[in-house]
């Protein structure tokens, strides 16, 4: 099954060289959020150099969505074909979701439309859409310094009623659906399918564009908080209140959203607000109420210069695994270990998106 569609993927993207369709993304709701798109650089590059490609405002948003320490330097280097998840705003109008007038391109000698959307931006957009978006008539026609908006593809909607943080992921040659909807664990077949309109997963080109859905934790954001519609997704991590709180999501906690101060210098604000819930706990920790009830801080949000917290139960029984350890009924802090999940995490340095089943199955076929 996985052998014949990585063949037939093959034979249609390298033999037929059927054009595939532009990116384009489903947005119904009538938005903006954050989104993600996976860029691979054509030529090895730094995180810094793609922060400004980008133009994403803080490195750290940059470092909390490839989970990479927050001491990560920006002239980290990125090798060439590595991708790296980079932060969009999306805004969504007229069914369809485009990066909010990001990243603004200045267009340099030598450069062509397609040059700036199959090098430079990795083929996550293409030059007509370039040139439609720029009211640009002839695309031979563009001039040195000349600022080119660059509409990269995105979603703000929900999937299967979850908020959910949507990914702009280039498919790579010889890769099935299969193996892609695998390879981002959160997601299926048939949800690729219906989200991206595929009707034959057989017919999926190498350079398509998919929306993938990246699985986001649950919060306890009050819907009328400023930051009501921040969605963190699996492996990541992000700064909210005006920087005085870091949240990150994993599978560790349930996909329940973990927050704690950042220690960083506010934002627009001249200190961070006191981050406590009623009880004096800090944000984050949690008391032991009896041996299987827990008692944590959460995040709940943040309005003029109050950050708001929430006390959420929780039974640890039913979770052994989650279950502390020892210093059963005392005050615990629950803080999770930033720097040891930093440095794990180094290790990983953005992983490469490769997919090892089809060329291993191309290799036993050819023998
Ligand atoms: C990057 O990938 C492209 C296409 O997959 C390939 O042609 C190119 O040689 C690769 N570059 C490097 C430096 O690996
Ligand atoms: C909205 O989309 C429809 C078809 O998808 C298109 O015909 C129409 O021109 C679009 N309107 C605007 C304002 O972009
Ligand atoms: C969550 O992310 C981890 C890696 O960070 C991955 O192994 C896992 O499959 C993901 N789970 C879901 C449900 O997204
Ligand atoms: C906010 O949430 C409450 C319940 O949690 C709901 O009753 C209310 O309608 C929501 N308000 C908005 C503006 O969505
Ligand atoms: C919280 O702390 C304040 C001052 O530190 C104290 O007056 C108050 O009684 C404490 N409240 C609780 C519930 O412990
Ligand atoms: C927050 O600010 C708004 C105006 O910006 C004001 O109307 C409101 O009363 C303030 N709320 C609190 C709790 O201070
Ligand atoms: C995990 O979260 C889901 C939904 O948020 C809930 O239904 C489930 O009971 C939770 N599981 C545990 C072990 O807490
Ligand atoms: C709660 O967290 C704070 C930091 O936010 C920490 O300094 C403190 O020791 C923790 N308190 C308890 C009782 O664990």
């Amino acid at each position: 099954m996985v052998d014949s569609l990585c063949i037939l993927v093959l034979l249609l993207s390298a033999l037929t060289g059927r054009a595939q369709p532009p990116p384009s993304f489903k947005c119904a709701s009538k938005t903006t959020c954050r989104a993600m798109v996976g860029y691979s650089p054509a030529t090895p590059t730094t995180l810094g150099a793609i922060q400004s490609l980008f133009q994403v405002k803080n490195l750290r948003t940059l470092l909390g969505v490839n989970n990479l320490p927050l001491s990560t330097p920006p002239t980290s280097p990125v090798p060439a074909n590595r991708t790296v998840r980079v932060p969009i705003p999306c805004r969504c109008s007229n069914g369809t979701g485009l990066s909010n007038r990001l990243p603004i391109y200045t267009v340099a000698k030598d450069d062509s439309l397609s040059k700036i959307a199959s090098l430079y931006f990795s083929g996550l957009v293409t030059y007509h859409q370039i040139q439609a978006v720029n009211g640009i008539k002839d695309a031979n026609l563009i001039k040195v310094g000349q600022k080119l908006w660059v509409p990269l593809p995105c979603s703000c909607d929900y999937v299967d009623a979850q908020p959910v943080v949507h990914y702009a992921h280039v498919v790579a040659p010889a890769t099935s659906l299969d193996a892609i909807a695998a390879q981002f664990g959160t997601t299926t077949t048939n949800t690729l399918m219906t989200l991206n309109g595929i009707t034959d997963p057989k017919k999926l080109m190498a350079g398509q564009v998919l929306d993938v859905p990246l699985k986001a934790c649950s919060s306890s954001i009050s819907n009328n908080s400023v930051d009501a519609r921040m969605v963190v997704a699996n492996g990541t991590y992000g700064f909210t209140a005006n920087n005085c709180v870091m949240c990150k999501c994993d599978s560790a906690n349930n996909f329940t959203l973990q927050c704690q101060p950042s220690g960083l210098k506010p934002v627009d604000w001249p200190t961070c607000p006191a981050t406590q819930c009623p009880n004096n706990l800090s944000l984050g920790n949690y008391t032991l109420s009896s041996t299987c009830s827990r008692s944590t801080c959460a995040y709940a949000g943040y309005r003029n210069q109050t950050i708001l917290t929430t006390l959420i139960d929780d039974n640890t029984c039913s979770e052994s695994a989650m279950a502390p350890s020892s210093d059963e009924g005392s005050k615990m802090n629950g803080r999770w270990s930033l720097a040891l999940a930093l440095l794990f995490s180094q290790m990983l340095l953005i992983v490469p998106e490769i997919d090892v089943m089809c060329p291993l199955i191309l290799r036993l076929v050819l023998n």
